[in-house]
């Protein structure tokens, strides 16, 4: 032990003194390194099929790699079950190689002729970025060409893409402009063990659509032995197991619970690199500011001992990570400082994400505190947070696995062996059952689904809670007493995405109210003077929202109003609105966010989350000079208030006003480019 010692370290001394502590071994599976593949699916030193180019020295330097995962040996069984059954359900160890290699193995069997694509989801952000990068290697293609990823706020994908990571939150999204995924002939499910919400939805979903579209096909894919309850939902789905080749991981707990279990996972990996032989280590903290503390405290520590233990390189690993610091957890641990000296290793410091979705290899030493991040719902006060808790028993078996990758390894667990038995639950319980029931609710009927009642959920919430989420949301105006969801609602859930949910709400909030302009016959062109100030170039609902601001400039002041020809009860009403809506927000997690008003691409913006939520009610002008309401086929006039003096070719209204003459009031031009109109038309057709 060195000087500055670690004896009151969690372990009682982790490597000399291993006796002391309490161990219990766990055969993860049987050792059995070394088995070579069956083949290759790609020829040698031929021609990538992909690019028409000649396979790079890389591209075979990988494969052999590849071709010793245990996946490839079922590759042959993979293909023939899924061309016979529309869904097949695959289980596999963590690193058997099933997310990088499965995609891949469908689109050289052909799924992706005739311009169709194949979709990989996955839970996290970061597993579809790494994953899309190291596939595109293994490809030997250009990452966003032939393989590409989309997650929330960017797609790096094209045309040429013919396999795509994204997010399952991602994929919901797609399927709410296109409910038949229709781009796709073959749906991957990957890590379905983790039954997030958007998993959970969208497995409800794809049954119906491959009911509906017989050519399609559907891999489950999980790594936990659930397998059975996904074949049960899919119809007796069959099932292709993969064993993993896992070495023995023996398993350390302390023998007293730990009162910091960051402190503890610090000593822990200092511990580790002072006592025990070469390999990495990995460390499950919680979230960011966790881990960065850790990571420094860590580093700062370890620098005492370059000289007499080598080198730790310290890694940090979360969602909010920039894709180039991610990528670094896969660099090589660094070597002897000096011929002769002891060799350093690497440290990753993650959440989560390392738990099944990413594979680091050459990890010998897990630290497993025990917690992860977790949504939680608390049904009495009707919010949901995400907190810290402790994980479960089956999380715990996965963590200890990732120390047996590449050699025996050994998990410190940061609690009481009694505490594992105890107090950790089985299994975690799906998402949707820990989530507030009127996001789930909105979702759906995003989606189109109306009938939520008979959606068919692998874990139905209780029936209560349904219609509890949606009486809650018709008293709030998200959704009308038919049960539909209101433009309004549709307009404020889509802001967010375009970082405008501010300006969204104060829009929402003028038009829920009576006329805001006044224009007395007297003073009418005082009045429309008056107006003029606030006056948006592209129409009413900016006009709106610039009258606002003001408004709120002048501190709300009566006399302000009465000089400006504005209705000061409708804005006293208004603000009212605002504030309820804003609270009931806060209450679902939306996040209030506000572009900067000197961007340019402030108006365009907030433009853009109108349209996303609002194309229900789009018109299309006509050559005759009027205007047609793409939803009704009524033929309409822009109303005379209307601030907007051309005729743009695609307008956005708030209502439609039948006098003599149809009119649309409250009319704002949108549809900046031609694609977004397309995206527009296409929406409505699909409605
Ligand atoms: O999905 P599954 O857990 O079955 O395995 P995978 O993610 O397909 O990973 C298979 C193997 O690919 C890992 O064991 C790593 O050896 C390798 N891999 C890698 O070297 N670099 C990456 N960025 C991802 C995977
Ligand atoms: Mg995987």
């Amino acid at each position: 032990m060195s000087k500055r010692g670690f004896d009151s370290g969690p372990m009682g001394g982790v490597g000399g003194e291993m006796g002391q502590t309490r161990k219990q071994r766990i055969d993860l599976a049987d050792l059995r390194p070394g088995v070579g593949g069956n083949g290759g699916i790609a020829p040698v030193g031929g021609i990538n099929p992909h690019t028409n180019r000649p396979y790079s020295s890389k591209y075979h330097d990988i494969l052999a790699k590849r071709r010793n995962l245990p996946v490839y040996e079922f590759l042959d069984d993979l293909l023939a079950k899924v061309k016979k059954n529309q869904v097949v359900v695959v289980e596999g160890e963590t690193g058997s190689g099933k997310t990088t290699q499965i995609p891949q193995f469908l689109v050289d069997a052909g799924y992706t002729r005739d311009g169709y694509c194949v979709a990989c989801t996955q839970p996290r952000r970061v597993a579809a970025m790494s994953i899309a990068k190291r596939v595109s290697e293994e490809m030997d293609v250009t990452m966003g060409e032939e393989v590409g990823y989309t997650i929330r706020f960017e797609d790096c994908s094209g045309p040429k893409t013919v396999l795509k990571f994204l997010t399952d939150g991602m994929l919901l999204r797609e399927a709410m402009f296109d409910p038949m995924l229709k781009k796709y002939k073959v749906i991957v499910l990957d890590e379905a063990h983790e039954r997030t919400l958007a998993t959970d939805v969208l497995m409800g979903l794809l049954k119906d659509v491959l009911q509906r579209r017989p050519d399609m096909k559907m891999v489950v894919m999980s790594a936990t032995l659930d397998a059975e309850k996904f074949q049960k939902y899919f119809g007796d789905a069959p099932l292709l197991r993969v064993p993993g080749r896992m070495f023995k991981v023996e398993v350390f707990y302390t023998p007293e619970p730990e009162r910091d279990y960051v402190q503890a996972a610090i000593r822990t990996a200092l511990q580790i690199h002072l006592c025990e032989e070469p390999g990495d280590i990995l460390v499950f903290l919680t979230g960011e500011e966790e881990i960065e503390d850790a990571c420094r405290k860590i580093r700062d520590e370890s620098a005492n001992y370059t000289s007499t233990h080598g080198e730790l390189a310290v890694y940090p690993l979360y969602s909010s990570l920039p894709p180039t610091q991610q990528q670094k957890i896969f660099s090589e641990a660094p070597g002897p400082q000096a011929p002769g000296a002891p060799p350093g290793r690497k440290v990753v410091v993650s959440t989560n994400i390392a738990e099944t979705s990413l594979t680091i290899d050459g990890i010998v030493y897990v630290v497993d505190p025990g917690f992860s991040k977790q949504k939680i719902y608390n049904p009495r006060v009707r919010v949901e947070s995400l907190l810290v808790s402790p994980i479960s028993r089956a999380s715990a078996q996965q963590r200890s696995g990732r120390a047996g990758r590449t050699r025996p390894g050994k998990c410190f667990r940061l609690y009481t062996e009694k505490s594992f038995q105890k107090d950790l639950q089985e299994q975690t319980y799906p998402e949707i059952l820990r989530s507030q029931m009127s996001n789930v609710v909105l979702t759906l009927l995003k989606l189109g689904v109306e009938d939520l009642v008979h959606f068919d959920f692998m874990d139905p919430p209780a029936p209560e809670t349904l219609a509890r989420a949606l009486e809650e949301l018709n008293y709030l105006g998200a959704i009308s007493d038919e049960g539909l969801i209101t433009q309004a609602a549709k307009m404020v859930l889509s802001a967010p995405d375009f970082g405008c949910s501010n300006e969204i709400l104060t829009i929402v909030s003028m038009l829920s109210v009576p006329q805001v302009f006044m224009r007395p016959k007297e003073a009418a062109k005082r009045a429309d003077e008056a107006k003029a100030q606030f006056a948006h170039v592209d129409g009413d609902h900016l006009t709106l929202l610039n009258a606002y601001h003001a408004y709120k400039q002048h501190g709300g002041s009566k006399d302000w109003c009465w000089d400006n020809f504005i209705n000061v009860r409708s804005m006293g009403s208004a603000e009212n609105v605002r504030t309820q809506l804003e609270r009931m927000l806060t209450r679902m997690e939306v996040p209030l966010l506000s572009p900067d008003f000197n961007a340019p691409d402030y108006y365009t913006r907030i433009k853009k989350a109108l349209t996303a939520g609002g194309y229900m009610q789009v018109a299309h002008l006509q050559k005759t000079g009027q205007y047609l309401t793409v939803k009704d086929h009524q033929i309409v006039s822009i109303h005379p208030s209307s601030v907007l003096d051309m005729k743009p070719p695609w307008v956005l209204y708030a209502d439609f006003v039948l006098t003599s003459k149809n009119y649309i009031r409250t009319v704002t031009a949108v549809g900046e480019t031609k694609n977004e109109l397309e995206a527009c038309a296409k929406r409505l057709y699909q409605l």
